[in-house]
Formats: structure tokens, C-alpha cells, sequence
């Protein structure tokens, strides 16, 4: 059977580390109620030249030196993003041409938090499908540039960041490695927990980023756990099976509260929220990145991928490395 297998992964994060003591001096809040509430103690911030699409691009390349291909063996790039350069045309397009492509399909995904599910999703139907034989999947934000700065309730949780794998068809045995099952799911009706109030149709000014936190966190653990239990069922396994989960990475209580809803150990929870904050649609590859970089990541683990954000949208990946 064809599937969509992993070649490698890249991130890139921007120059400047803000720590939380750092944004206390301009911001109504604290070191100890951001670690206690959040698990956060620092973020990255872009600064001027960087961009969503400097990012991304930086983390492409750096998934095409990890993967061993170069920009003429691709010929897909599926970009996630809730915060493209311009409003058109798509940030990926601005990424192919930055590597070196032309003439291939590049096109932005936009399902916030969880658009790297979204876009892993769609890459790998048009590779098992047979219109691409080898994509770079991208998340890549820059949520700094949405962020209320005088919001204390969110502008303390997110930070930018890219980060991508190459896929790759390949013909594997049943046991072999690829994305096994991939579940999305959307209920619009709660757009208005998290939302940015403006965008070119509406206000035209691109608006700044509003959510009701505890709304949120309510919805995304029973949201997530419950989407892992799809994809595990999907593909014939249960949470014991699995030897890595790469979640959205928004709240250390999330993944604790999903985590134990599954009856998981926290062990084996790829955590980066400590570092990077909340970097929407960049947090899962960027996660998956630097636990495939620092060894926890083996071939033929069996990798869950999860992610749950705004709209509400929602979405899980069960792979094999
Ligand atoms: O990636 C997309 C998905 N997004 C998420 O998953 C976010 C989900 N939500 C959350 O992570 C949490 O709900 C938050 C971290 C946003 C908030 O944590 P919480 O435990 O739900 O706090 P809360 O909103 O109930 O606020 C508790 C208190 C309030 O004060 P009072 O009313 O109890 O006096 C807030 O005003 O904490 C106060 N507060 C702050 N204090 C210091 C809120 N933000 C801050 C802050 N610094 N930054």
C-alpha cells in the first residue's frame, strides 16, 4: 500500500527570547501565575525581517537537509497559518520561490491551532491519491502580530515559531511506517470563543486575537481525547500502543488533563510549551522536531499528533516513524 511517510523535519524559531519576567515588566502579570497556570516561561518573538515566511521557509530547509532531498524532488508545500504575510497571495507560494521552486502546487491551509492536522491531512490524501510524490508540510505563525498587548488574559500565551516535515509516498508493508489515520473535525458554532475581530472582508484591518480561555481549555480536552480515541480505533490500536504523543502545545493542564482522560503517563508527552509558548498551527511540528532531533523519536515508534484551536476545529494523526 502507498503511504505518506516521514523524511525528515526542520524549525525555526526567531532571534529574541522573551522570558516571562521580561513581559512582567509591561504587562499586568507575573512569572508564577503564567508557570502555574500555563506551564510557560518563555516565548519567542519575531522581530523586524522576520515573518511568517522567513520562518517557514528556514524550517523547510531545514526538513529538506534532515530529509536528503532537495527543492526539485518536491512537488507539493501545504502551508498552515493564521497569520500569512499578505493576505494573498498564500504564504506558501512566497515559500516555494524562497526555496528555489516553481511551477508546483503551494498553497496555505487555515484552521489556526490545529492547522498542521488540517494540512498534514490534506498532503497526505494527495499523496496516497497520487497527485504528489513529495511534500513539505509547514505551521508556521507569527501570533505576536495579533496579539493584544494590553490583553494580560492571552497576550501572555503565545509565541512564533515554523516548524515542517517532508512526506514522501512510499510503497510499505501493513506494518511498515507512513500516517496511519488521520481524523478532523470542526463546530463553528463556538467561533466566537476564539477569534481575531477583524480581517479584509469585515473590518479591513487585520484585527487583534480574543478568547474565552476557560471555554477553550473545557472543550479541548474532551475535544482531544476524544479524537485520539478515533484514530486510535481507526488504525487498530489502543493508548498503551503508542510511544509518543506530539500535542498542540497551548497548556501544560491540557496536556495533563488529556493525558490522563486516556490514561496515558506523562512520559510520553513530547512537552515544549515551557519553551516555545503557544505557537499555534507551528507548535506540533516544532514539538515533533525536537523530540525526533534529540533521539525520543525512533523509527518505528507509533506517533500520535493532536491539535485543537479556534473555530473550534480539531484534529489527531496517528503515524508510524
Ligand atoms: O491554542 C488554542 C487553544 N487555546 C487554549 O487552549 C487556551 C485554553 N485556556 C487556558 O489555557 C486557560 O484558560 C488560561 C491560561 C487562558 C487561563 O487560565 P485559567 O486558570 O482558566 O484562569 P482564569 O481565566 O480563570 O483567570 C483566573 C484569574 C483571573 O483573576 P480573578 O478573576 O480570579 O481575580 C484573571 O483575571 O487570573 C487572572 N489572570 C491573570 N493574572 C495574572 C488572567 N490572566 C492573567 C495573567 N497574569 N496573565
Amino acid at each position: 500500500m502507498i503511504r505518506s511517510v516521514i523524511l525528515g523535519s526542520g524549525s525555526a524559531l526567531p532571534k529574541r527570547c522573551v522570558s516571562n519576567d521580561e513581559l512582567a515588566q509591561t504587562v499586568d502579570t507575573s512569572d508564577e501565575w503564567i508557570r502555574e497556570r500555563t506551564g510557560i516561561t518563555q516565548r519567542y518573538i519575531a522581530g523586524e525581517g522576520e515573518t511568517t515566511g522567513t520562518l517557514a521557509t528556514a524550517a523547510a530547509q531545514a526538513a529538506m537537509a534532515d530529509a536528503g532531498v532537495t527543492i526539485e524532488q518536491i512537488d507539493l508545500i501545504v502551508l498552515a497559518t493564521a497569520t500569512p504575510d499578505n493576505t494573498f497571495p498564500a504564504t506558501a507560494t512566497q515559500v516555494q520561490s524562497a526555496l528555489g521552486g516553481s511551477g508546483f502546487a503551494a498553497f496555505d491551509v487555515a484552521a489556526v491551532c490545529s492547522g498542521f492536522l488540517y494540512a498534514m491531512g490534506t498532503a497526505d490524501s494527495m499523496i496516497r491519491s497520487g497527485m504528489a510524490k513529495r511534500a513539505i508540510v509547514i505551521g508556521a505563525e507569527t501570533f505576536s502580530r495579533i496579539l493584544d498587548w494590553e490583553d494580560r488574559t492571552t497576550c501572555v500565551l503565545f509565541g512564533d515559531g515554523a516548524g515542517a516535515l517532508v512526506l514522501e509516498a512510499q510503497e510499505v508493508a501493513e506494518d511498515g511506517p507512513g500516517v496511519l489515520a488521520t481524523r478532523l473535525h470542526a463546530e463553528g458554532e463556538h467561533c466566537e470563543m476564539l477569534y481575531v475581530d477583524g480581517g479584509p472582508s469585515t473590518t479591513g484591518e487585520v484585527g487583534k486575537l480574543r478568547m474565552k480561555g476557560r471555554e477553550v481549555f473545557r472543550h479541548a480536552v474532551t475535544n482531544l481525547s476524544s479524537v485520539l480515541g478515533e484514530v486510535l480505533d481507526e488504525a487498530g490500536y489502543v493508548p498503551a500502543d503508542i510511544d509518543w504523543v506530539v500535542p498542540h502545545q497551548a497548556n501544560q493542564r491540557i496536556l495533563d488533563a488529556t493525558a490522563k482522560k486516556l490514561g496515558l503517563p506523562k512520559e510520553k508527552l513530547v512537552v515544549t510549551v515551557a519553551q516555545h509558548a503557544n505557537t499555534s498551527a507551528a507548535s506540533v511540528p516544532l514539538a515533533y522536531d525536537v523530540a525526533r532531533k534529540d533521539g525520543r523519536i525512533k523509527k518505528g515508534d507509533l506517533i500520535a499528533l493532536e491539535a485543537m484551536g479556534g473555530g473550534f476545529t480539531w484534529g489527531a494523526s496517528l503515524l508510524r516513524a
